[in-house]
């Protein structure tokens, strides 16, 4: 079995496989948080940025210089491809993020939908956030969401098929609970295909929270706030995503931007009572 996530395979039918993330909402709240934090950046790098999804929606703000890293080159030939459709001005850069130390600064540095739980090993994630520590401005910030051990520990193991025009793809979810590792298990075929598939795996795990901003500090941010995912609720073991923000300065916080998600929040119950 191919231990390698992300091949050739994989790549080519990860924005189909993937169409109903949402993506938008989870830009939304990206810009809600850079609000609430006062930030403005204008050199930004999305951090195992995959095909671009994310990436592209931050190129769409002209006054901002986007940047996209990831390991896989089957991914990025697949953002690059988008990349002149959209002609939009993304620098896409091929490197593992343990050994990624760019001489670029950066405002921003971000990283979404589960990327860093692809990090198995504690010592590579505290590399990781060392590396982003030292490519960031010195009032940089880094944003990055996580599943919880909570979130992936409950995964009921089982199998599913994926079916698109021109594939097959079956995926199993496994759950080693020792090594509070969750594997999914690809097999896909192309086509007409019986007999040949294509296959891969992909490994995830987690942290305690407390041991994330553990080291984050270790790395030298000098703030760590911890969110449950869309919210700004202080984090829990419980929940299923959070999210990160750490900064190397201070983090200035800008009330307004809860007032108005209080406000939209309230509107939403007064129009789901009266509908
Ligand atoms: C679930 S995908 C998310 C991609 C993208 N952020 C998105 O929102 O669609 C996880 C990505 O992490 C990348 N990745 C995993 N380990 C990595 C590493 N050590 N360095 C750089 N990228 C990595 C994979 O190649 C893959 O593109």
């Amino acid at each position: 079995m191919n231990d390698k996530s992300y091949t050739n395979s994989f790549a080519s039918i990860y924005d189909e496989v993937m169409d109903n993330v949402p993506y938008d909402y989870w830009y939304k709240y990206l810009i809600d948080l850079l609000d609430y934090f006062n930030r403005e950046p204008e050199k930004v790098i999305d951090l195992a940025c995959g095909t671009g999804n994310m990436t592209f929606r931050f190129a769409e703000r002209q006054d901002w210089d986007i940047y996209g890293v990831d390991i896989s080159s089957e991914m990025l030939k697949i953002a690059q491809k988008k990349s002149g459709v959209k002609n939009s001005n993304v620098e896409f850069i091929q490197s593992d993020l343990r050994d990624f130390s760019p001489d670029l600064k950066f405002d921003l540095a971000f990283s979404l939908f589960d990327s860093l739980n692809y990090i198995l090993n504690y010592e590579d994630l505290k590399q990781i956030f060392k590396n982003t520590y030292n490519f960031l401005k010195d009032d940089g910030i880094f944003i990055f969401d996580m599943n919880t051990i909570k979130r992936l520990m409950g995964i009921e193991p089982g199998t599913m098929l994926l079916k698109g025009d021109d594939y097959s793809c079956f995926w199993e979810d496994i759950i080693d609970k020792e090594n509070k590792i969750w594997k999914v298990k690809l097999k896909i075929y192309f086509g007409d295909e019986k007999v040949n598939f294509h296959e891969e795996v992909h490994k995830e795990t987690s942290y305690y929270i407390k041991d994330i901003i553990a080291a984050l500090k270790w790395a030298g941010f000098t703030e760590v706030e911890v969110f449950s995912a869309y919210t700004f609720n202080l984090a829990k073991e419980s929940d299923n995503r959070v999210y990160f923000v750490a900064s190397k300065g201070l983090l200035k916080k800008n009330n307004i931007v809860i007032n108005n998600m209080v406000k939209k929040f309230k509107w939403f119950i007064i129009k789901s009572f009266i509908l």
